[in-house]
């Protein structure tokens, strides 16, 4: 993964680049959830344009006539029309690998949505052929873009927690019953569960956060929904460091200890101040994140059990990572960044998520290639 630490000089939108651009153009395909958030972030950078939209669904059009772009069926009809500086895949996760080739063989660069790939084979061939390419993909793991995350990574690398012995996660809250119901009753089945669509992002969180996950162990449950999917998994994590993880994912939990109900990154959901996602603990201190609650040892020299506690709250200057990935983004398109979220970075979230899921299969232990 490239540095999360560097996100500003990475996500800079200024300047000509090699391409010599002021405004990037860009595609959207996929004019669901999450791509009218993209295209609502192109038109707010003034360093970026949106140029069409790629949608067959019956609601495009209008949406395209909104936006005064060409609505296209295909993203091969979008390709031939106007050949656009990059693309941003929001399409259901079968496209993103049959997409993302498309645009790695036309030249331009891509943003696809995660997961990268439906399953790991496909990501895989996605890699391949982006790195034999050496093709722009950034993948879209926003939060990795979040200047709260930056500062968990950059509190960890500074080493005042001293050496990470483990950190205590969850993502717990509550899915309303609609979600997945009618159209979207393809939640209930393989793929649409917690584990893919959520796990995901937290995999990618706690790789900046403690490093690279080396084996898993997982116990998954369906007790409250009963669909053929998860809806709470508890998990262990190894990190090749030597640091130990616990994780609890639950869409079926009263509850507010995740990232969407405390980051106040996304205006979709209530916030809690008083709840965290996250706590990282190291040898000399741990921290709790995003609230940044610290405690060290008052007397470090005299570190125990019985002694208190020095606490402390970092301070952390937020923005929407939605809007720091689309500027970065156009910083790739113009050659003045490489991606943030690599799509080896995209395949290893998977890999790690697909290693959770057999765990909790088999009951065993699984170990995870970085291959
Ligand atoms: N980064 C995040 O936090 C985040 C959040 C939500 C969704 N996502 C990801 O974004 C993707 C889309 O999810 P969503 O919730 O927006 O789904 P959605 O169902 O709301 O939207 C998908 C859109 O793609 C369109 N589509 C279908 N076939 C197409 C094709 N061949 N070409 C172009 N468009 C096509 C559909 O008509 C629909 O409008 C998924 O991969 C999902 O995992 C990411």
């Amino acid at each position: 993964m490239a540095d999360p630490e560097s996100g500003p000089t990475n996500a800079a939108s200024a300047g000509d680049g090699e391409a010599g651009l002021d405004e990037v153009r860009i595609a959207v395909a996929g004019a669901g959830l999450i791509g009218l958030r993209h295209i609502e972030e192109i038109g707010r950078n003034p360093g970026t344009r949106l140029s069409a939209i790629v949608d067959p669904g019956p609601g495009a059009a209008a949406i395209a006539a909104r936006e005064g772009v060409p609505r296209h069926e295909t993203l091969e009809a979008c390709l031939a029309a106007d050949r656009p500086d990059g693309v941003v895949l929001a399409t259901p996760n079968r496209l993103h690998v049959p997409q993302g080739l498309a645009c790695i063989a036309a030249g331009l660069p891509v943003l696809i949505e995660k997961p990268l790939a439906h399953d790991l084979a496909a990501g895989e061939r996605l890699v391949a052929a982006a790195e034999e390419a050496g093709a722009r993909v950034l993948v879209g793991h926003h939060r990795l873009h979040s200047p709260i995350l930056r500062r968990a990574v950059e509190a960890v690398r500074s080493g005042f927690l001293g050496r990470i012995v483990g950190v205590i996660g969850s993502a717990a809250f509550y899915k309303p019953d609609g979600y997945f119901e009618g159209p979207n009753a393809w939640r209930r089945e393989p793929g649409g569960g917690p584990l893919l669509i959520n796990m995901i992002h937290e995999i990618g969180n706690l790789r900046a956060m403690v490093g690279e996950i080396a084996a898993v162990q997982a116990t998954a449950s369906n007790a409250v929904r009963g669909f053929s999917i998860e809806d709470t998994v508890a998990m262990t994590l190894r990190f090749a460091n030597g640091a130990l993880g616990t994780f609890l994912l639950s869409d079926t939990a009263a509850a507010a200890r995740s990232w969407e109900h405390t980051a106040r990154e996304n205006d979709a959901y209530p916030t809690y101040p008083d709840e965290d996602a996250y706590t990282i603990l190291g040898t000399e201190g741990s921290l709790a994140v995003p609230t940044f609650r610290l405690k060290r040892y008052a007397r470090p020299e005299a570190r125990s059990w019985f002694e208190p506690f020095a606490c402390d709250t970092l301070a952390v200057e937020r923005a929407d990572p939605l809007a720091e990935q689309i500027a970065h983004f156009a910083a790739v398109i113009r050659g003045d960044a490489v991606p943030l979220v690599s799509a080896r970075d995209g395949l290893q979230n998977l890999r790690v998520v697909d290693a959770i899921a057999q765990a909790a299969r088999t009951g065993g232990t699984v170990e995870i290639s970085s291959a």
